[in-house]
């Protein structure tokens, strides 16, 4: 299993200012713990709880229509395409880095098993979206369009566009190009793709962007590119087994959740760092980003206090940001925690010849890469000791699917934890739909004219380039 060291952010480690005196705090709030993860595990198929996201890994039924689409197109497409933003492109994109192999893309086909490439287009830069369709072959892509609410406007806008050009060059045929993933009652994409005929993937209810992960959002483009699905919904199983346990002493999420909320309110640390020290994991960095901001970054709680909760989360990149960020972390304002996320053993070892005498670069000969990958974080770590800086290691034996399964739903879990803890709603999203109503406006969407008279002059004032 996955393991979480708390270790550094004991007062006896750090200090009495920023350290916590763990065992006391785990006691004090083992009842509150209990009571959070009970209430999660007791409502978690009630509607409107949105917490179906927690049934996602017994869904058999996604599982085998995803597998039935992946075999009917097997060897049909050299390219994948996904259209998504945030919570509809994050958790795959993570998972696909962390689990293919590194340059999948620059790989032949051969080298890839004759699995197709795929390329994420989660942002709508007009020069990335024209230097990608030069590199495909649009007859031999799939178009996966991914949209819960069905209207996304960036989503929506590159849909079109696709649509527009595939059904130029393959006629009526285009259908077959493209495959729709979205919210099963509503949502205009939901009506397009009824009209349209596409083979379309649905979002159960209840399941918000950000924890979207293990549904059709991301099963679907694992399996078109031969990640072993049956895996990762086994860590997802054997890691929820273990996360049902509402004795904080033997759970890690609630451990996490518990640390990193006390760190911000008793301690000041306003800032979670997740600092992977593998390459592969950088976008599960980028994944946690969004489910810890937009999760838990909220202006109200439950009672409709003023609270303005959520750690500003920032990714960081073992070894790459120990020469760019680090200095600041030691040095800079005492106000982070920092998440190191580490492999136990990589696929690959690569020793480093002994080529050379020199006194400054000859101890490396003989060691490994791995050796000192692994050094480096010990380093880090001990050097934010010495500086007095909380920092938690969680541990994974190996970066496979089982355990990338048990790794995402393990956030997944601390995240709702500890938006309980904060006693704010998780899963809604106001600020996020706040700007994509703005963005509407500005496009001049037939409803919004009002708020777009007011928004073009308070943009005209502000200097917009618009
Ligand atoms: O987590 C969320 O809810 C958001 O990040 C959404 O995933 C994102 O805004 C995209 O929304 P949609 O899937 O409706 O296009």
């Amino acid at each position: 299993m996955i393991e979480l060291n708390y270790r550094n952010i004991r007062k006896e480690v750090i200090g009495e200012e920023n350290g916590l005196n763990i065992q006391e705090e785990f006691d004090n709030y083992s009842d509150k713990i209990r009571q959070i993860i009970a209430d999660l595990n007791s409502n978690k198929d009630k509607p409107g709880q949105n917490l179906q996201w927690m049934n996602l890994g017994y869904n058999e039924e996604t599982i085998w229509y995803v597998k039935e689409y992946a075999a009917m197109v097997e060897n049909r497409f050299d390219d994948i395409i996904i259209l998504g933003l945030g919570g509809s492109a994050l958790g795959g994109k993570a998972v696909c880095e962390a689990l293919l192999p590194p340059y999948w893309n620059f790989l032949t086909k051969e080298q890839r098993n004759n699995y197709p490439r795929i390329f994420f287009l989660d942002n709508i830069d007009p020069d990335q979206m024209s230097s990608l369709l030069k590199i495909v072959n649009l007859k031999k892509t799939l178009i996966n369009v991914i949209t819960k609410s069905g209207s996304t406007a960036e989503v929506m806008a590159q849909y079109m566009v696709l649509k527009d050009l595939l059904e130029s060059e393959l006629g009526d045929d285009y259908r077959k190009n493209v495959i729709a993933t979205t919210d099963i009652n509503m949502g205009i994409l939901k009506q397009l793709s009824d009209q349209e005929g596409y083979k379309t993937f649905y979002i159960p209810d209840d399941v918000g962007g950000r924890f979207s992960v293990f549904s059709a959002v991301g099963l679907l483009p694992f399996a078109l590119v031969g990640i072993n699905i049956e895996e990762i919904t086994q860590g997802i199983k054997d890691m929820d087994l273990a996360l049902k346990n509402t004795d904080i002493n033997y759970n890690i999420a609630a451990q996490n959740a518990l640390i990193h909320y006390l760190m911000n309110t008793k301690k000041n640390k306003s800032i979670s760092v997740m600092m992977p020290y593998s390459n592969r994991l950088r976008f599960v960095a980028d994944w946690y980003c969004q489910l810890w901001a937009e999760s838990l970054g909220k202006e109200r709680d439950k009672n409709n206090n003023i609270v303005h909760t959520g750690q500003t989360p920032v990714k960081s990149i073992g070894v790459t940001d120990q020469h760019s960020q680090i200095q600041l972390y030691n040095e800079g304002p005492n106000d982070k925690i920092i998440n190191f996320l580490r492999v136990k053993e990589f696929d690959t070892t690569i020793e480093i010849p002994k080529i050379f005498e020199y006194t400054g670069i000859s101890y490396l000969g003989g060691k490994t890469i791995n050796k000192l990958y692994q050094a480096e974080a010990d380093s880090t770590m001990a050097s934010l000791i010495d500086y007095k800086r909380p920092n938690v290691t969680i541990t994974i034996p190996r970066i496979t699917p089982y355990y990338l399964g048990q790794l995402l739903y393990m956030f997944e879990v601390q995240t709702a934890i500890t938006g309980a803890l904060y006693n704010i709603n998780a899963f809604n999203q106001p600020g996020v739909e706040q700007s994509k109503n703005y963005t509407y406006a500005l496009m001049d969407r037939v409803g919004y004219e009002d708020s777009a008279n007011e928004l073009k002059q308070k943009l005209s004032e502000n200097l917009s380039i618009v």
